[in-house]
């Protein structure tokens, strides 16, 4: 069931005027209630099946059987790479996912990187007090950006790393647009910014290598190590005995590029978005400074020097619940898309081989059924429901083969982050809105003026 709308633009239209008002689910929910939580319509050049379904959502995540790939409008396609993570599927899909998913758990991992955001945010934040009004879209994804850049390539604040943010940025602005390559074209630009970071990266992987390569010879090939930054893991990969296996260079310079689209817009925006919240909820932000001040003294006063890992992911309960009902309620990535390659049956809904679905997640987490009042933003709410992954009502990171393996890892920058702005700073923050689309922002960049708080 469903309205396939007009011609061509279907019910594009639509679609996009409500990712400019302040209920961006609307549309979904207009259609739900008319046709049921499953239903057909046509946005943006093809048909597809929306899903509002928790289960049916679960099912197309979890992917038995390899029915579903990901699809993804042509312009994105166009700039991905054939080898990138976000596109390939079946065994060599589940490979990477696993070496990255797995790093990124190690203990040591975890530790390193804990205190890599602890310096990158104390570095910036403590600009700040010089600031007059300071942007917090720009100043988060300037801390983001920097770790980001040390998980994946163990890169430092310098040359590199500002070409790379520059031309990043040139490329992720075609991520969205008309898919046309000519010389003038939104994409056309895309495309050669993406040539120039093929080009630095593809350096920095040579350079690994071939100090890889000197290790390696040194050991007589004995030894594995366990792999600094996400670079090091897939290049351990070029080595393997089988050599059907061995990941090319190509492929791993590729694939570092593409992680970057993930992991550059999310965490800055929930940063951003959970700020927005908090100013605009006291009592929030009074409980968290509450909670945040008291480990701050705790460690002070016992002398236990900067908070660990387990610190920000265990310790800091309510602060979890905060950016738990960030990531509900900001659904910085509002569904999956994924395409049949055979005729599906979920749930008594018959999906034809070709078609698209949309599952989509913000239709679950706003959704009255599913959350009481969910247009309020209450961490409270987390106490009575927990925020484990399994759940099928909460996604933000999606679920099942491609769950997201910066998960923890964005969960950790947001505490850090939380933990020194709500300790170091008061804030006003001035008027500004929130637009989801073609992704979400803040429309000014969410302007703040910040005052010092002594710790006495
Ligand atoms: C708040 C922050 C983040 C959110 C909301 C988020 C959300 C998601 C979602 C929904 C997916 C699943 C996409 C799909 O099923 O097609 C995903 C996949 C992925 N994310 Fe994240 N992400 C975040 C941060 C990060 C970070 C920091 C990294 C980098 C380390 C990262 C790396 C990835 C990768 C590599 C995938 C692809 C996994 C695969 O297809 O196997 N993400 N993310």
């Amino acid at each position: 069931m469903g309205n396939k709308g007009w011609p061509v633009l279907g019910e594009t239209i639509e679609f996009i005027a409500s990712g400019f008002t302040s209920q961006p689910v609307s549309f979904m929910e207009k259609r739900r209630s008319m046709y049921g939580k499953v239903f057909k319509t046509h946005i943006l050049g093809r048909a597809i099946i929306v899903s509002t379904d928790s289960e049916v959502n679960k099912i197309v995540l979890q992917n038995q059987g390899n029915t579903f790939i990901p699809a993804y409008p042509k312009s994105i396609t166009e700039l991905l790479g054939q080898n990138s993570i976000l596109q390939i599927n079946g065994p060599l899909h589940k490979r990477v996912h696993a070496l990255i998913g797995g790093f990124l758990r190690t203990p040591i991992f975890k530790a390193t990187i804990t205190q890599v955001i602890h310096h990158s945010v104390q570095l910036n934040l403590a600009s700040w007090s010089n600031i007059q009004l300071l942007y917090v879209q720009d100043q988060a994804r300037k801390i983001t950006f920097e770790v980001l850049m040390k998980v994946l390539m163990s890169l430092d604040p310098g040359e590199d790393l500002n070409s790379l943010k520059e031309d990043f940025e040139e490329f992720i602005k075609g991520l969205i647009c008309l898919p046309i390559k000519l010389p003038t074209t939104r994409l056309y630009k895309s495309l050669k910014a993406k040539e120039r970071l093929l080009k630095i990266v593809g350096r920095i992987v040579e350079e690994r290598k071939a100090t890889m390569e000197i290790r390696n010879n040194n050991n007589n090939n004995k030894e594995r190590g366990v792999g600094n930054d996400v670079v090091d893991v897939l290049l351990q990969e070029s080595y393997d005995s089988d050599e059907s296996r061995r990941l090319p260079l190509d492929f791993i310079t590729g694939n570092i590029i593409e992680m970057m689209i993930p992991g550059e817009e999310t965490v800055p925006m929930a940063m951003t978005l959970a700020v927005k919240y908090l100013s605009d909820n006291p009592v929030v932000l009074d409980h968290l400074r509450e909670e945040n001040m008291e480990l701050k003294k705790k460690k002070m006063i016992d002398n236990l020097g900067n908070c660990t890992w387990t610190d920000y992911m265990e310790c800091l309960p309510f602060t979890q619940n905060v950016i738990s009902e960030t990531l509900r309620l900001a659904n910085i990535i509002n569904g999956v898309w994924r395409k049949a390659t055979k005729d599906v049956d979920i749930k008594g809904y018959f999906i034809p081989k070709n078609w698209c679905v949309l599952a989509s997640f913000i239709s679950v987490h706003m959704n009255e059924e599913n959350y009481e009042k969910p247009y309020e933003f209450n961490p409270w709410r987390w106490e009575r429901t927990g925020n484990t992954v399994n759940s099928n009502m909460f996604t933000p990171f999606g679920g099942g083969q491609r769950l997201c393996p910066g998960l923890d890892l964005s969960r950790l920058e947001l505490a850090i982050f939380l933990h020194q702005l709500v300790t170091k700073y008061r804030w006003i923050a001035e008027k500004d809105e929130i637009v989801h689309f073609p992704t979400v922002k803040m429309k000014r960049k969410l302007p703040i003026s910040v005052t010092s708080i002594s710790m006495t």
